[in-house]
């Protein structure tokens, strides 16, 4: 009855080829009520495209390669990300973690992951952390990774360009020293300092394929993107993650994000915060 009244045809059918698709290619497991979202989201494409159904737009999609499929892989993930959300995973950073893998050490090395970076707010305010700390305890050897399977969110994070409005939450201080308020045409917007996009290198990667990084990690943020898929992808990933995350390092999740059948790799140490056991089994 609702489909009749729609734009475009789309028949159970056409979403679950969408499903089955989306699922292959990036882990993310549709379930039926997210029709109405799926609809919406693919229609914008069918309207640029001038086509007149699902079917026939999932006729052309093309293979992964395709750049129809980067649009429609695009379209279907879910970005919302803010800068210092959960803010006491960054509390925990400065104040607990920090101190304790740099002791004694000049100039420590530590090897940041943000997997599943988003427009880039979560790298942002990690360096953010990193840079405070290095201010006043001295310099560190860091590097940030972030990365994200969506290639429009990565350039946004890459360009570090945000609605001055995403920075209500920040304190003043923090404003002032970090961004930059655009002038002209940018009005209304802010610039991340050039000194934060130093420390981090974006790039965009599928977490279901293979990872092209040798190095290990001492902190993984993964981070409201495991909800979206099957509690056997997630378990998949989470050993992953714990065979390329240093022993005493930290695995950061979501909210809602638990890591169920990996838990024995990892002691708790907070809300949604893993340290690696020590000699963690492989
Ligand atoms: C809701 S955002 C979370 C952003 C940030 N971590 C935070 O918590 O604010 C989820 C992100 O995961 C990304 N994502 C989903 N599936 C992915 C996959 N298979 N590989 C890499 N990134 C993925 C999406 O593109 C999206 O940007």
């Amino acid at each position: 009855m609702i489909a009749r009244l729609r734009e475009f045809e789309f028949t159970e059918r056409d979403f679950s080829r969408v499903s089955r698709l989306v699922g292959e290619h990036a882990g993310i497991s549709l379930r039926p009520h997210k029709e109405a979202l799926v609809y919406g989201r693919l229609a914008r494409r069918l309207r640029v495209l001038g086509l007149k159904s699902m079917k026939e737009y999932l006729d052309l999609l093309g293979d992964e390669n395709s750049q129809e499929f980067t649009h429609f892989v695009n379209a279907l993930t879910t970005n919302v990300t803010s800068f210092f959300r959960e803010d006491h995973h960054f509390q925990y950073l400065a104040n607990v973690l920090l101190p304790e893998l740099t002791k004694g050490k000049q100039k420590a090395k530590l090897r940041f992951w943000s997997a599943g970076c988003s427009k880039g707010m979560e790298p942002y305010s990690l360096a953010i952390v990193l840079y405070e700390y290095m201010e006043k305890f001295g310099p560190l050897d860091v590097k940030i990774l972030a990365t994200d399977l969506d290639s429009s969110v990565v350039k946004t994070a890459e360009q570090g360009i945000y609605p001055e409005e995403s920075l209500k939450e920040m304190s003043e201080g923090r404003k002032k020293r970090w961004f930059r308020q655009g002038q002209g045409e940018q009005l209304g917007s802010v610039r991340v300092s050039p000194l934060l996009q130093r420390l981090i290198t974006f790039r965009k990667l599928n977490l279901m394929d293979p990872w092209p990084m040798r190095s290990q990690f001492d902190v993984i943020m993964c981070r409201n993107v495991v909800i979206y898929f099957s509690r056997d992808t997630q378990t998949k990933l989470f050993h992953r993650f714990s065979d390329i995350i240093n022993p005493g390092g930290l695995l950061v999740l979501g909210h809602s994000e638990t890591l169920g059948a990996c838990r024995g790799r990892f002691r708790s140490v907070g809300k949604t915060m893993h340290r690696k056991k020590p000699g963690g089994v492989k």
